[in-house]
Parts: C-alpha cells; sequence; structure tokens
C-alpha cells in the first residue's frame, strides 16, 4: 500500500496520533499524546482530537482513522464496557469529521490493532483464521479469515465463570488482583483454550502493553496454535487506524457503499438503550433495597 494517513488511538488515559507510512505501517512523524479529557464526554473528546490533528501540519484531504473501545457500526458506536455511557449512540464518525474538517473513519480499537499485525506485524501474509487479543483494561479481539476481518468480535466478552471473561483475565485484573505471572497464565490458558475450541485459530497474536513482558507469560500457555506476541506495540492502533481509514476512502472513490444496513444499527441502539435503561432501574431498586435494609439494621440496634 502507497501512500500516507493520519491514525490516532483514543485510550482510557491518553489520546495519541500520528501519521503513518501506509506501505511499513511506520510512523512518519514522531507521535503526539494529550491526555484524555475527564470525563471523557463525545464532545470533550472531539475537541482533543480536533486539537491533536491540527497540531500535525498534514493536507485536509488526508483521511484520518480513530480507534475506539466500543462496537462500532456504521460509524455509531453501540456498546461502552470501560468508557462514559453517553457515547453510546453517538455517531462517531460524523461527530468527528465535523469537528475536524477531514473525512474520519472510526473503527474498534482491537480490529484496528489486529489489522496493523495482519499487514505489518506477526500476521503478515496469514491465511486460515486468525484470532488478534489486545490484553489491557478491557480485552479486545480481532477475527480474520484469510486476513480478511470480521468487525466487532468481543470476545473478551465470552462469558467465563458468570461475567464477561475480561473482569477475570484483562491485564487490568491482573493488577487489580495482584496475581503473580502463573496465577494469571492459568486465568489465560483457561480463556484461550476456550477461544481455541470455538474457532480453530492456526495462529493467536497477543497484543496490549502487556504483551512486552510476554516472555513472563507466553510460554506457560498449552495450547494447539501458536500463541506469538504483536510487533507493534504501542503504534499497533495508530497504525491499523490509518490503514483502515486508507481502504475505506479507497472503497468510497470506487463508489462502494458503506456495506451495512443502516437499519440494523437502528436496531442495535435500540436494544442498547433498553439495556441501559434497564441497568439504571436494576441500580435504583439495589439502591432502595440496600437503604431499608441499613434502616431495619439501625432498628435492630
Ligand atoms: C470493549 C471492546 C474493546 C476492548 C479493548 C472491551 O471492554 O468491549 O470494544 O475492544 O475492551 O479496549
Amino acid at each position: 500500500m502507497n501512500g500516507k494517513a493520519f491514525g490516532i488511538d483514543i485510550g482510557g488515559s491518553g489520546i495519541k496520533g500520528a501519521p503513518v507510512d501506509l506501505g511499513t505501517g511506520a510512523l512518519t512523524e514522531d507521535r503526539l499524546r494529550i491526555p484524555t479529557p475527564q470525563p471523557s464526554t463525545p464532545e470533550a473528546v472531539a475537541d482533543t482530537v480536533a486539537e491533536l490533528i491540527s497540531s500535525f501540519d498534514i493536507s485536509p484531504s488526508m483521511p484520518v482513522g480513530v480507534t475506539f473501545p466500543a462496537v462500532i457500526q456504521n460509524g455509531v458506536a453501540l456498546t461502552a464496557a470501560n468508557v462514559d455511557d453517553a457515547w453510546i449512540g453517538t455517531d462517531v464518525d460524523a461527530l468527528f469529521t465535523e469537528r475536524t474538517g477531514h473525512d474520519v473513519f472510526v473503527v474498534n480499537d482491537a480490529d484496528a490493532a489486529g489489522i496493523a499485525e495482519m499487514e505489518f506485524g506477526a500476521g503478515r501474509g496469514r491465511r486460515g483464521v486468525v484470532v488478534v487479543a489486545t490484553l489491557g483494561t478491557g480485552v479486545g479481539s480481532a477475527l480474520f479469515v484469510d486476513g480478511t476481518l470480521v468487525p466487532n468480535t468481543e470476545l473478551g466478552h465470552l462469558l467465563l465463570h458468570g461475567d464477561s471473561a475480561e473482569k477475570h483475565m484483562a491485564d487490568s485484573a491482573r493488577v487489580r488482583e495482584d496475581l503473580d505471572w502463573k496465577a494469571w497464565a492459568g486465568r489465560l490458558q483457561e480463556y484461550f483454550a476456550h477461544v481455541e475450541f470455538l474457532f480453530s485459530p492456526t495462529l493467536i497474536i497477543v497484543g496490549g502493553g502487556v504483551s512486552k513482558k510476554h516472555e513472563k507469560f507466553l510460554p506457560l500457555l498449552d495450547l494447539k496454535a501458536p500463541i506469538v506476541p504483536a510487533k507493534l506495540r504501542n503504534e499497533a492502533g495508530i497504525a491499523g487506524a490509518a490503514a483502515l481509514a486508507h481502504r475505506a476512502e479507497q472503497h468510497q472513490q470506487q463508489g462502494g457503499s458503506p456495506g451495512q444496513d443502516a437499519e440494523v444499527t437502528k436496531k442495535a441502539l435500540k436494544a442498547a438503550r433498553k439495556q441501559l435503561e434497564k441497568q439504571a432501574k436494576r441500580a435504583k431498586q439495589d439502591k432502595k433495597a440496600d437503604k431499608s435494609k441499613k434502616s431495619k439494621n439501625a432498628k435492630k440496634k
């Protein structure tokens, strides 16, 4: 792939971006990192994204790819596992495009990291089924079949011990529960053996910040498929987002449609909102029950 595109990686603590050489995946300038605004509402993050882009001298026609840690369909965020609920239903593509003046293409963060690994890193040239998993605050996944991405797989939310697997085996769980490498690797073993049983991948790539220390835990895993560390580490999101933005632009220029049904997105949104309302109602009921229990206990005393 020739040319350049701009990549931005939105994380919980920092928003990082740089122009990317699409032939090699390398950043063509030092990346800039701006702390993620708190609270990280859509408006505040959009302003930071615009500020980041305007710090670089790039052509207004350069496509911009942005990663986001949520299911993204037709540019709209449909989930918010580790981000503010206000993102659910936000047309992130439209918001960032309007705010930056660039044609912005938003993609799930793990999908972007996966694309970067397949194009420039540990999965380069690999056919068959490849699973890329990113271990961080949450667990992201990218699934490839003969190099083609199946977007938004969300394998970090497979059920394990009655809850989303990521609650149990993300890197944040290792830190929070102060697990040693062996104990954490035991949890990873259970998770990846399950993923392997479901998808029969011929390669598993592990990314996320902790993949820097891969020699501490990957050798402890016993799987059928080779499990290897990501090669791009910190820059995977930026490089993958840029590569995807370039592809999306080419697709558009060739007169292609988004390929996703807007009606499905609308329906998914309605379901997500209903789910949120249910959660809020349950939280309110729990609070009420808690309060009456406390007052009963106080009376007993
Ligand atoms: C989110 C995914 C995201 C992953 C890594 C999960 O909690 O649901 O969309 O890719 O975290 O950030």
